[in-house]
């Protein structure tokens, strides 16, 4: 029987059609891609893509999020994975330090580890790579001086943005909290931190699932984007008193901390759906004086009890909630089949030196968004040909 793998092999239809193409043209040829990336069935249709394409890959998970089979199956496939699942910063340090060891010629980053750590010690002749969320972005914009190579974003596409922080990353959030909890949303007063896309997407979908949500956003202009789709945006300490569900997806650091434990509901689930588990200060929440005691339900739920008897419960530590927990699968296949056609594309561009130094840190060229939505809409109406299309 094929595995869950193959069932993802076989419907990234996008980047099958790059791979295809990918054999032929080889843009990768004799170049090493070093990544520090979530290791799970989607991102290995992306490093086979890559090695189909003539690279030598050197990989490793981001923390917390590495999957073993997924691991094995890259390793049978030639793929060089250094490293395990996670949770220790300091090891995860050192398994993206072995990547860099690697000497890449190009790196596919996810949360500006690589590129940052790359700076402080530069290795090998590196062209330049991609970049692929928000919180990597951020941090990699200050330092496009000392980088001075092409890094196209591709969370910044307008594709990534509504495609998959929007639409996958609302649906799957949903469908983990779910999973990891299997309480109703129905009538649930559900606050969400940051109203970016994916907070965005998330309100909407917990909205879809009859929860009643409201959005805490720092920025005023995201605050009346909020309330006018119909969300309510009380005050802070409002939004977090009412809440039987918060979740943080901010990209932001400490959100949520032990100061706010006298505000939160008896029975509140706390999640973080932002990269970083910073989010939630879990440490400081579970080591407050305030807790009393700490039951540990299996699949990641931890259920604090405080001094007046009120009881919160932690779901992953506050790791990325749509990645962790009991077979967590995360987004749909089709929305990652898309940001990775973008990855595909925009590395292609790197290696063939399509784009230069003057591109460092900016967002996917158009014509590469134009490429990817058009191949997306030929796959869904097959016999509506490119050229019975606008360009
Ligand atoms: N879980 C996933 O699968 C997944 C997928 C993609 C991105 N992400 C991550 O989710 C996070 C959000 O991504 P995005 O694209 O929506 O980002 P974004 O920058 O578009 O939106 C973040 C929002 O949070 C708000 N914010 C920042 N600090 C805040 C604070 N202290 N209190 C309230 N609001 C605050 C900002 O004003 C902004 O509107 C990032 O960390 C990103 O890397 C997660």
């Amino acid at each position: 029987m094929a595995d869950r793998i193959e069932w993802v092999g076989a419907n990234t239809r996008l980047l099958k059609e790059i791979a295809a193409e990918f054999r032929a043209t080889q843009p990768f040829a004799g170049m090493t891609i070093g990544t520090g990336i979530h290791l799970e069935p989607k991102t290995v249709a992306l490093l086979l893509t890559l090695r189909d394409g003539g690279a030598r890959v050197v990989a490793t998970g981001n923390l917390n999020t590495t999957q073993a089979d997924a691991v094995a199956y890259l390793r049978e496939r030639g793929i060089t994975v250094i490293g395990e699942a996670t949770r220790d910063a300091v090891k995860h340090q050192g398994f993206l330090k072995e990547v860099l060891a690697s000497e890449p010629d190009i790196l596919l980053d996810n949360g500006g580890d690589l590129f940052d750590l790359w700076r402080q010690a530069p290795t090998g002749n590196l062209i330049g790579g991609t970049e692929e969320t928000t919180s990597g972005r951020a941090r990699l914009e200050p330092l496009r001086s000392s980088l001075n190579r092409p890094i196209l974003v591709i969370n910044d596409s307008p594709i990534k943005q509504f495609a998959e922080n929007e639409h996958a990353v609302g649906q799957s959030v949903l469908e983990s909290y779910m999973r990891f909890t299997n309480r109703v949303t129905n009538g649930q007063r559900v606050t969400v931190f940051g109203y970016g896309a994916c907070g965005r997407g998330v309100a909407l979908n917990f909205k879809g699932a009859y929860a009643k949500v409201s959005v805490v956003d720092s920025d005023p202009l995201k605050r009346l984007q909020a309330h006018l789709d119909g969300f309510d945006t009380p005050a802070r300490a409002e939004a977090i008193a009412s809440a039987d569900f918060i979740v943080t997806v901010t990209g932001g650091g400490r959100i949520l901390g032990a100061d706010d434990l006298p505000l939160l509901k008896d029975n509140v689930i706390l999640a973080n759906a932002g990269h970083f588990p910073a989010e939630i200060d879990n440490g400081a929440i579970a080591g407050s004086p305030q807790v009393a005691s700490t039951e540990t339900y299996s699949d990641g739920i931890a259920s604090l009890t405080l001094r007046d008897g009120r009881v919160i419960h932690i779901l992953a530590e506050g790791h990325m909630v749509n990645l962790a927990g009991p077979r967590a699968l995360g987004n749909s296949i089709e929305s990652m089949d898309l940001g990775f056609a973008l990855q595909a594309r925009c590395l292609e561009a790197v290696a063939l030196r399509r784009v230069d130094a003057s591109s460092c840190v900016v967002p996917v060229p158009r014509d590469i968004d134009e490429r990817v939505a058009n191949a997306y809409l030929d796959l869904c109406y097959p016999s509506a040909k490119p050229a019975s299309r606008p360009a």
